[in-house]
């Protein structure tokens, strides 16, 4: 065995969600989709006799995300994405990101023996592009920023995230929750930038988590180095016909969307007697004076999957919240007329 494993702890997340009545701790949809059993009837014995081809998705990728088929990297979930980049873009130097951040950077980069540079947040939950760049070294091999980030959902903008990629250091976007932004992703940017990889996922917005679909966009330079990683079949067929029916009907990807987004505007109005941290993702934080223990008994009573936490600490020594059950809950379309938030608020 690799000797540097033995400190690598891994924790795995696994409840039975079938025991609840409302699951809003991952960003999964829960709400189902209106055409479902028509996408059933597309199916056949040889989507699970056969290996798959990828050629006809990939075209419906480019045409829906605006990329060239030979811009693309597909994976099992964007997670392999993240994985793939660690390996084909480093060899043992730094990665910077932020702390916290999506759990899985800090994994890789310690299974490919990288030293993680986690920056962390400032005192209004954002990351500073100062310390990011004061970081860089000449060690530094990969920088990879969620944007929207993860979990506390600040949002950088283009002018931001152009400063980050005029330092050439080879740059992964996160757009895991870009949707929820209603902001255009910036992919169009890696072709100013060779620098650049941007990754995105149909486990979010579109709602495919179950089928374990990703990407990354980058000029086809980096995709061949990283298609050095690619497994030899990245998707099952079945994933393939589902994510080619959310392309074919994005209305109900996009209406989702928008529903979550105002539903969230909606529900931070009605919690006035709660502190709240919103975000740009599809979640928000919140507490109240008696650390949510009120939260937890009525989220116990109906069966409400959410996660308890609390909020990351910094460096500094400054004062700081130390509730320890923030409470981050999914939002989905029409949650504020479910009974639990009635009674919450
Ligand atoms: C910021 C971020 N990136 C990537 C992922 C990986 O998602 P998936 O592997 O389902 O595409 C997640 C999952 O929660 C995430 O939060």
């Amino acid at each position: 065995m690799k000797k540097h494993l033995k400190d690598i702890k891994r924790i795995q997340y696994s409840v039975d969600k079938s025991n609840y009545n409302y699951i809003l701790d991952q960003s999964e949809r829960t709400i189902h989709f209106p055409a479902f059993q028509k996408f059933l009837q597309t199916l056949n014995q040889e989507d699970f006799l056969l290996y798959p081809s990828t050629d006809n998705f990939k075209s419906k990728i480019s045409k829906h995300f605006g990329v060239r088929t030979n811009e693309i990297f597909l994976c099992p979930g964007s997670e392999i994405g993240i994985k793939s980049v660690i390996e084909a873009f480093t060899d043992g130097g730094r990665v910077i990101s932020s702390d916290p951040s999506f759990p899985m950077y800090k994994i890789y980069s310690e299974l490919y023996q990288c030293e993680f540079f986690g920056i962390p947040h400032e005192k209004d939950y954002t990351i500073s592009m100062e310390k990011i760049l004061s970081n860089i070294t000449h060690e530094t091999e990969l920088i990879i920023l969620a944007n929207p980030n993860s979990p506390m959902g600040e949002y950088k903008s283009v002018d931001e995230i152009r400063i980050l990629l005029e330092q050439g250091v080879p740059t992964l976007i996160d757009e895991a929750y870009i949707e929820f932004t209603n902001k255009d992703s910036v992919q169009w940017l890696m072709h100013e930038y060779p620098n650049l990889m941007v990754l995105r996922t149909f486990s979010k917005a579109y709602g495919a988590g179950g089928c374990r679909v990703g990407m990354v966009f980058s000029n086809p330079n980096n995709i061949e180095i990283l298609s050095k990683f690619r497994q030899c079949y990245e998707v099952t067929n079945v994933s393939i016909k589902w994510c080619e029916f959310l392309m074919d009907n994005y209305e109900y990807v996009d209406s989702y969307v928008q529903d979550t987004i105002q539903e969230k505007k909606k529900l931070i109005s009605l919690m006035k007697n709660f502190d709240i941290i919103d975000s740009n993702l599809s979640w928000i934080h919140f507490n109240n004076e008696i650390d949510n223990a009120d939260t937890i008994r009525i989220f116990d009573k109906h069966k409400v999957l959410a996660k308890f936490c609390t909020l990351p600490k910094f460096y500094y020594d400054v004062p700081h919240d130390d509730r320890k059950n923030w409470c981050r809950l999914g939002i989905q379309p029409n949650i504020t007329n479910q009974q639990f938030i009635k009674e919450l608020l």
